[in-house]
Order: C-alpha cells, then sequence, then structure tokens
C-alpha cells in the first residue's frame, strides 16, 4: 500500500471544488469528500471527480444498526470509491456488516476505516456525558483493536498515535492522519500539529491536508511540497 497525501476538499459546491481541483493540471490528487460537500452536492460529486481521475476517501463517518450500514455501505461502493469509514462506536457486528455490505460482485471493495474517538471530545465529556471513565487513548487504542478485529483496514488517528495503533493492530493496518501543518505554516484551529515529514517519520500511511493546501496562495505547490516531505 503505498503512502499518498490526500486533499481535504472541505467546500461547499461544485463549482468551488472544482474550479480547485481545475489548478491540478499534473497528476490527480486523492482527493476526500466529506458530509459538507456530499449533502450539498449529493453521488454525482463523486461520479463527478472520479470521472476526472481522481481517487476518492468519502468521508461519511457512518453509524447506525448493522444492517442500515450494511445496505448504505452497498450504495457507497456501487459509487466506485476508494476509501470509506464509519465510527467503530457502533460495535464489531456493526463494522462486519459495514464490509459485508461494501464488497463488490467481483469482490473488491474500497479501504474500510475507523473514527475511533473524535478528537473534539475531551476526557471529561467523555466521563461526565457518556459515561465512560476510562482514559480516552485506552479507549482509542481499544476501539482501533476492534476495527481490526471486524476485518477493518485501518483507522483514522493523529500521526503520533501511528505507532502505538501499529503496534497494537499490525504494521498492515492503516493509520490515516489528519492535523497536518508546515512548519512554517498557521496552525487554524488545528491543537497537536504535524509536518508531513514528521508524519513519515511516524509512520502515517496517509495523511488527510486541508487548508495548508486549499488556502494557500499556491494550491499546487502546497500539495507537492506535501506530496515530497511525506512521500519522498
Ligand atoms: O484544514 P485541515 O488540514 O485542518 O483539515 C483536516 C481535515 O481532516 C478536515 O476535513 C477535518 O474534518 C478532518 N479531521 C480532522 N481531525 C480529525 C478527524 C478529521 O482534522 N480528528
Amino acid at each position: 500500500m503505498g503512502k499518498d497525501v490526500i486533499i481535504a476538499c472541505d467546500f461547499n459546491s461544485k463549482e468551488e471544488t472544482l474550479a480547485f481541483l481545475d489548478k491540478f493540471s499534473g497528476k490527480k490528487p486523492y482527493v476526500k469528500i466529506g458530509m459538507e460537500l456530499f449533502y450539498a452536492e449529493g453521488p454525482a460529486i463523486v461520479r463527478a471527480l472520479k470521472e476526472r481521475g481522481h481517487q476518492i476517501f468519502l468521508d461519511l463517518k457512518l453509524h447506525d444498526i448493522p444492517n442500515t450500514v450494511k445496505k448504505a455501505m452497498a450504495v457507497l461502493s456501487r459509487l466506485d470509491v476508494d476509501m470509506v469509514n464509519l465510527h467503530a462506536a457502533g460495535t464489531r457486528a456493526m463494522m462486519e456488516g459495514a464490509l459485508e455490505g461494501v464488497t463488490r460482485p467481483d469482490g473488491s471493495r474500497p479501504l474500510v476505516i475507523a473514527v475511533t474517538q473524535l478528537t473534539s471530545t475531551s476526557q471529561e465529556r467523555m466521563a461526565e456525558e457518556l459515561l465512560i471513565p476510562t482514559p480516552i487513548d485506552e479507549t482509542v487504542m481499544h476501539y482501533a483493536a476492534n476495527a481490526a478485529q471486524a476485518g477493518l483496514d485501518g483507522v483514522v488517528c493523529a500521526p503520533l498515535e501511528a505507532g502505538k495503533v501499529h503496534q497494537r493492530c499490525g504494521e498492515g493496518f492503516l493509520t490515516i492522519t489528519p492535523g497536518i501543518r508546515f512548519a512554517d505554516g498557521e496552525k487554524g484551529d488545528q491543537v497537536r500539529v504535524t509536518t508531513p515529514a514528521q508524519a513519515k517519520e511516524l509512520g502515517s500511511d496517509y495523511i488527510v491536508v486541508g487548508r495548508p493546501i486549499t488556502q494557500a496562495a499556491d494550491p499546487v505547490a502546497a500539495y507537492q511540497r506535501c506530496v515530497k516531505e511525506f512521500v519522498g
């Protein structure tokens, strides 16, 4: 599995997304389509970007009863996306249902990645609102192990957690890592940030990069800088 840079296309319209991607005349970058763009434009945006030759991580974070997730995953896999995700909190039964649903008649399927605990959830909220008193990093690793046990391909995590995830779930278990910033860049609302080069050293398999590329004066140069630092 090759390391790659995934651009988070956090736009809310097809026009804005295509105007941004039109700047890339050479290699078509791997892109992430999240809820904002998908709910605004529907499956058509996925088909449009596929036709243009992009690999797609469809970041919809499914979480429902196993049967519903299985059927929803079957529909998403027909869009020919390359990576999809779900919440590990949905249990192993839900993750197994997802894998079953996402597998195409020819046996191929997109990579299926789990979200463990959202980084927006603090230890206090976990304990007080969700009644989960376990230290949050222990919960994260336990959810990752559940995902591996269910047969998933990897998790979304911070680059600093990539080593621990690989140790617990195996070197082949993928780590998809956001929170990436250039050494000389703005942090924005990300708290713990890592450069693409550090993410490589820490063992990330894919980095997800949004604003450092989408808001750059020269997005193509910023993307190429990420690729150079991360892939080499
Ligand atoms: O603009 P930025 O590089 O911060 O974008 C990072 C992308 O990764 C966004 O799409 C964000 O929603 C996503 N993400 C994240 N942190 C997580 C999970 C996903 O930043 N823990």
